[in-house]
């Protein structure tokens, strides 16, 4: 080994290393910085024995006193449910009425409602239930099928017009020029028609002309003043409130062609309980009759 050598600026020692002339300081670390990096492996080294930390091929070193986080949530989930069977085994009991009348009760049925309107409604109904086009808005007080407890629950269900239900709620507005039952002309007049009963600008004479095709065609499943009938899934024309629309074009089209509104059973997927919650839900919603 070469001689120690001083530097002479700072009169610190050199490591004998050197580039060029330029030397390198031998400055230690400090005492305190080198006592916090033994304690940290000294931690460490208790961490890996105590709790789980090494992956293994196909496992883990689990430490010394077994802990889990996996289990920890595996038991806080089963404590939740725990305490919610409670309600749940309540809820199934009580009737839709009762649950309105129980204030635990209905807010728990609302919350589980909501959640479940989340996961399973909002992507045809808004996840506002607001509606889209051809979906209904569910926060309105127009109902197509009604809007009681029974009837709401009735129509979650078994849902609309689709196959594979013979409670689900079915009807079927004719296609009046496709079904060649009335020309276009008509439709043109009694769409006017509906424009005036819906409080919009419309060619008065053509509504005139209107009015009896209406009373003839439509009154039977829309009510003769436009007032909707739930018993068909008619809905109210005289209000403003629109499924698919209002204006000429989109009268006429729905007119010409019919449409038919299709929701799912929801009896068949969804838990007892879970369409009870909903219709809780839902009915709370558009201030239900
Ligand atoms: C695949 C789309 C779709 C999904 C998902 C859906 N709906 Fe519907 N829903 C509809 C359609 C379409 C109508 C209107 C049918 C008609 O024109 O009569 C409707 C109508 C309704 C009505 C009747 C409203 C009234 O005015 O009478 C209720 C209540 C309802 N839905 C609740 C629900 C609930 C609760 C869920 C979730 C469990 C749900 N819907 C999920 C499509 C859907
Ligand atoms: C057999 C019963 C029935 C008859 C008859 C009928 N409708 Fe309908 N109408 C319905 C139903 C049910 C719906 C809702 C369709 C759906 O949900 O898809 C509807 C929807 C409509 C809509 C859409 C309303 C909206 O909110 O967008 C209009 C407009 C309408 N009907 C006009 C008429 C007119 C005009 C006639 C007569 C020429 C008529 N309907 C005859 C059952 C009927």
């Amino acid at each position: 080994m070469a001689e120690k050598h001083i530097d002479e600026v700072t009169g610190i020692e050199t490591t004998g290393h050197e580039w060029d002339g330029v030397r390198e300081l031998n400055n230690p670390l400090p005492n305190w910085w080198r006592w916090i990096l033994y304690a940290t492996i000294v931690w460490s080294i208790g961490y890996w024995v105590v709790y789980p930390s090494w992956p293994l091929i196909s496992s883990y070193t689990t430490g010394v006193i077994g802990y889990s986080s996996r289990a920890e949530v595996a038991t806080d989930m089963a404590a939740a449910k725990e305490r919610q069977k409670v309600h749940l085994d309540k809820l199934e009991k009580a009737s839709l009425q009762d649950i309105r009348t129980d204030s635990d009760l209905l807010n728990f049925a609302l919350a589980g409602g909501r959640s479940a309107f989340n996961v399973n409604c909002s992507q045809c109904h808004g996840s506002g239930a607001q509606g889209f086009k051809g979906y209904p808005n569910l926060n309105d007080d127009e109902w197509l099928w009604g809007g009681t407890l029974d009837a709401i629950h009735h129509t979650i269900t078994h849902g609309i017009r689709n196959p594979d239900g013979e409670e689900a709620r079915d009807s079927a507005m004719p296609a009046f020029l496709k079904d060649e039952t009335l020309e276009a002309k008509q439709i043109d007049d009694v769409a006017e028609y509906v424009l005036t009963i819906s409080g919009q600008e419309g060619d008065a004479g053509a509504a005139e002309r209107g009015k009896p095709l209406f009373t003839e065609h439509c009154a039977a499943c829309h009510g003769d003043k436009g007032q909707g009938l739930a018993e068909f899934g008619a809905p109210a024309l005289n209000n403003g409130i629109w499924l698919y629309g209002g204006d000429k074009a989109t009268l006429v089209d729905t007119i010409s062609n019919s449409r038919s509104g299709v929701m799912p059973a929801w009896g068949k997927i969804l838990d007892p309980v879970v369409v009870k919650q909903l219709t809780i839900y839902i009915h709370s919603l558009g201030g239900g009759q």
